[in-house]
Formats: structure tokens, sequence, C-alpha cells
């Protein structure tokens, strides 16, 4: 066998076991590159004597057209295999449904707020909003608070500078200013709640300057305390997930209702001592959870609606302090100090909907 034909059968060999693009590469360079053997080869042909040199030259020719040709097929073969290596790991069956993988967490007040709205709509309550500024009238006039009367300062309200008509907005301090824009715009039957933040100047372990109330309100011809009691019992059972809540009526004044009355429920202390933890809706000890009555005939009157014609009740409660006693959050002030780790321990997940079907709160 010539000479030729031994380079001919081993860089032939080579590209046909190579199985990676580079070890092409590696065989290219080998026969064809500057240094190749087929390159010092032609370079060689100089030395020949001329009549030699045509036939050399002409076969040396040969075998380099057959080996780009054998590199060429080659490569395209690698291409194609690991184009269909990719597309076969690269496949994705569209049909198959997205695995859920939450992150974040929900802040225990929306949950609370949630679950609030929830067991509400079940009892056929719309829900209703109003701006967290508002102005004199709404938060206090039309609730009946007399001109310069002292339940104004308790309020510790935020007031804005004074318009140039002397009037000052505020923020909101309860939300019983969306009764007032309720009213005044819809006509009874209403069954409302209104969730949404208030502001009083107040800060310490149960108090913060922003904080949520939700409030209910409900108008019609016949209503009277027995609905008002019935409705706060139902919410309590549901909110707090218990069969029997034991609750208890206090007189007490607000000059929106009358008569009016604030709301304990039993409670007693379980665990280790001092353990803070508490159990709800039994035991000997009474917890205020929220401030309501029968809504007062200058109210109605405030709004349009003839006292003699229409009645009914109204609450208020503070969402957070629900929030707290629920989840057993100790501190307040930490509901708004924006830490990772607790909304990580108190949050919850955000594709669990509050609903009464499948449960408020796991
Ligand atoms: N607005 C009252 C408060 O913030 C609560 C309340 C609402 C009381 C409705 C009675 C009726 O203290």
């Amino acid at each position: 066998m010539s000479d030729l034909e031994t380079l001919e059968r081993e860089t032939l060999a080579k590209i046909a076991a190579a199985e990676t693009i580079a070890a092409l590469e590696d065989a290219r360079v080998a026969a064809l590159g500057k240094k190749g053997v087929v390159s010092e080869r032609m370079k060689a042909l100089g030395q020949l004597a001329p009549e030699e040199r045509k036939a050399a030259g002409a076969a040396l020719n040969v075998l380099k057209d057959k080996i780009a040709a054998a590199i060429d097929a080659k490569k395209q073969k690698l291409e194609d295999a690991a184009l269909d290596e990719r597309l076969a790991t690269e496949k994705i069956d569209v049909t198959l449904p997205i695995a859920p993988s939450p992150r974040g967490r929900i802040h225990p007040v929306t949950q609370a707020m949630e679950e609030i709205v929830a067991i509400f709509s079940a009892m056929g309550f719309d829900v209703a909003e109003g701006p967290d500024i508002e102005d004199d009238f709404h938060n206090f006039t039309a609730l009946n608070f007399p001109p310069d009367h002292p339940a104004r300062e308790m309020h510790d309200t935020f007031f804005f500078n004074e318009k140039e008509d002397g009037g000052r907005m505020l923020l909101r301090t309860h939300t019983s200013p969306v009764q007032i824009r309720t009213m005044m715009t819809r006509k009874p039957p209403i069954r409302i709640i209104i969730p949404g933040r208030t502001f009083r100047c107040d800060s310490d372990q149960t108090h913060t300057p922003m904080f949520h109330q939700v409030e209910g309100l409900v108008i019609d011809r016949e209503t009277h305390m027995g609905h008002l009691k019935g409705t706060l019992e139902a919410f309590c059972k549901a909110y707090f997930e218990i069969d029997s809540v034991k609750t208890r009526f206090r007189p007490h004044f607000f000059p929106f209702t009358e008569p009016s009355a604030e709301m304990d429920i039993g409670y007693e202390r379980v665990g280790p001592k001092d353990s803070g933890e508490i159990r709800i809706g039994q035991g000997a000890k009474w917890m205020e959870i929220l401030g309501s009555g029968m809504v007062h005939p200058n109210v109605l009157r405030n709004c349009g609606l003839d006292p003699d014609e229409y009645q009914g009740f109204a609450f208020g409660m503070g969402i957070d302090r629900l929030a707290m006693l629920k989840y057993g959050i100790p501190d307040l002030r930490d509901f708004f100090a924006a830490d990772a780790r607790w909304i990580e321990h108190y949050g919850f997940d955000p594709l669990d909907m509050p609903n009464l079907a499948t449960g408020l709160s796991r």
C-alpha cells in the first residue's frame, strides 16, 4: 500500500472516530492545518523533480479534497445530532399544570381583614370604602359630635394645616365617616362593612398611630339590638373558629349611637403562667373587643333619613387587635416594623384564600 493510501486511511479513520466537534477540529488541524501532514507534503513538492511533482501534486490535491469533504460531512452529522439532543431535552409539555411556588407571605392584618370580609359576605353584607383623609363634617359633625365636645379631643386627631376657609382636613380617626358617606348616597336597606386604615396620635404595645378598623352598618325599617347581638355573636364564633362564645354587652357612650354598648368576650389564660397564651370564648375573664349601638336619630337625620321610618345598628372593631388575639401576636408595633423574619413567622400562605367552605385559617 502506498504511503499516501496509508495517510488517507488513517486520517479518514480519525475523522470517523471523532465524537465531538472539538475532536473533529483536531483531526482537521492534524491533516490540513498549517503544519498538518498534508500541508507539509504540499510544501515538500518543491523538492521533487518537475515530472514527479505534477503527478504527486495531483494525488495530494485529490487526497486533500477527500479529507475536506469527509470533515464537512462529519461536521454536519455531529451538528444534527447535537440539535436532536437539544430538542429532546428542551421539550416542554405545555399541557402540564404549573407547579405553584409562592413567594412572600400575607400580612396577618390582610389575613384577618379577608377572613372578616368572608364572614360578613356570607351574611349578606357588602364592602364599602372611604378616604383616609377626611373633613370634620364626615369624621365628627355628621356623626353627632357637638362642636367643641370633648369627644373630639378623645380621638387624638391628626389635623392638617388650616385651609383658606379656616377648615382643617384630618386623618380619619375611625371608619365611621364611611357610614355617613354610605347613608348619604344609598337608599336603605343598607348592610355594609367598612374595613380600612384609621389614625390616632398614640403609640404603645397595643396602640400604633395607624391602625385598622372594620365598621359595620345595617339600616332597615325594623332593626333592633337583638339583630346587633346576634350578628356580632355569629361573627365571633366564625372568626375565632369556635362553637360557642361567651359575650357581654356593657353600656357605653358614643355620640353616634344610642343606646351604645361595648362588647366583651370571655377568655381564660392557658399554658404555663406568664406565657401570654389565652383561650377565647370561655373562662372567667372579659376582654373588650368592639364598640356598637343603635344608630342615633340625629345621625340618620344628618344623612337625610327619617328616624321614624328607618333605624339600624352599627359597630366598629380593631382589626389589628383581632389579629393579635387570634394568632397570639404579643406586640402591635411589630405589625408595622417591616421585619422580614416577623412576616415569615406570622404571615400566611398567599395561595390560601380565607373562605368559609375550606376554613378561614390554616
Ligand atoms: N367609631 C367607634 C370608635 O372608633 C366605634 C364604633 C363604631 C362604635 C360604630 C359604635 C358604632 O371607637
